[in-house]
C-alpha cells in the first residue's frame, strides 16, 4: 500500500497498518536534512513570527508538528488513527504537543480556539472539503490563519484538489490569501515532481466579525 499524499484511495486507507511505514517517505519522516530544512524554512514562513497555538488535524506521525514545536509554537495535534497519534506522542515527547484521537473535522478540542489550523494532505481525501473549511474556521481566534497544503497527484487519473478549486471553497471565509507553489522544489519531497502541488496560507474572519 502507498500511503503518499497522492494515495488514490486515502479516504479507505488502514491508517494504523500504515503508520509503522509512513515515515519512509522523505516529505513524511523529514529524515533528509535537507528535506527537513526545506519544509522547516517554508513553514516558517507560514507560520505567526510570535510564539502562537497551532492545530495541527491529520497531524499523522507529527513530523510538521515537531518543525512547528521547534520553532517555538504550542501544537495539538489530532488524527483519526491511534497509531499515528502513539508515534506523534513518541516524537514529541518533553514538547509542548499535545495529541488526540479524533476526527479532523470535528476534532475533540472543547472550547479551544487556535491560531493556526495547519493541515497537509488530508482536507482533499475528506467528504464535502467546503463544509469542512467552515467548520475549521469556527476553531480559529480572531485574526487566525489557515495553512493548508494540498495537491493533485498523478497526471493519468489525477486525484486531489486543484488549487483554484480550494481557493474558490475560500472565497466566501477568507480575507487575505496567498497560494504557494511547492511542485518546483523538489527539496522538499525529495525528488523533482511534475503535478501539483501547493500551499494556500488564507487569514479568515471569525464568526462575528464579519
Ligand atoms: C497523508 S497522511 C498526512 C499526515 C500529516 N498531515 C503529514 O503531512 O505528514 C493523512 C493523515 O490523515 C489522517 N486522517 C484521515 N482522515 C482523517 C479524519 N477524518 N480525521 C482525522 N485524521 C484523519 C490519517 O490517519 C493520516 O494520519
Amino acid at each position: 500500500m502507498t500511503t503518499n499524499g497522492d494515495d488514490r484511495t486515502a479516504s479507505r486507507t488502514d491508517w494504523d497498518a500504515a503508520a509503522p511505514s509512513f515515515d519512509d517517505e522523505p516529505d513524511h519522516g523529514l529524515r533528509d536534512p535537507e528535506v527537513r530544512r526545506a519544509w522547516a524554512g517554508r513553514l516558517r514562513a507560514w507560520l505567526p513570527g510570535r510564539p502562537s497555538d497551532v492545530l495541527d488535524l491529520g497531524c499523522g506521525t507529527g513530523s510538521l508538528s515537531l518543525l512547528a514545536a521547534e520553532q517555538g509554537h504550542r501544537v495539538t495535534g489530532v488524527d483519526s488513527s491511534p497509531a499515528m497519534v502513539d508515534l506523534a506522542r513518541a516524537k514529541l515527547a518533553g514538547r509542548d504537543a499535545a495529541f488526540l484521537v479524533g476526527d479532523a473535522t470535528s476534532p475533540p478540542v472543547g472550547e479551544q480556539r487556535y491560531d493556526v489550523l495547519l493541515v497537509r494532505h488530508v482536507l482533499w481525501a475528506l467528504p464535502d472539503p467546503g463544509r469542512v473549511l467552515r467548520q475549521w474556521r469556527g476553531l480559529l481566534r480572531p485574526g487566525g490563519r489557515l495553512v493548508l497544503v494540498e495537491g493533485v497527484w498523478g497526471t493519468v487519473s489525477p486525484v486531489g484538489i486543484p488549487a483554484d478549486l480550494l481557493t474558490g471553497l475560500l472565497a466566501p471565509i477568507a480575507g487575505e490569501l496567498r497560494v504557494e507553489r511547492l511542485s518546483d522544489d523538489e527539496r522538499l519531497w525529495g525528488r523533482a515532481v511534475d503535478d501539483e502541488r501547493y500551499a494556500v496560507v488564507a487569514s479568515v474572519q471569525v464568526l462575528g466579525q464579519e
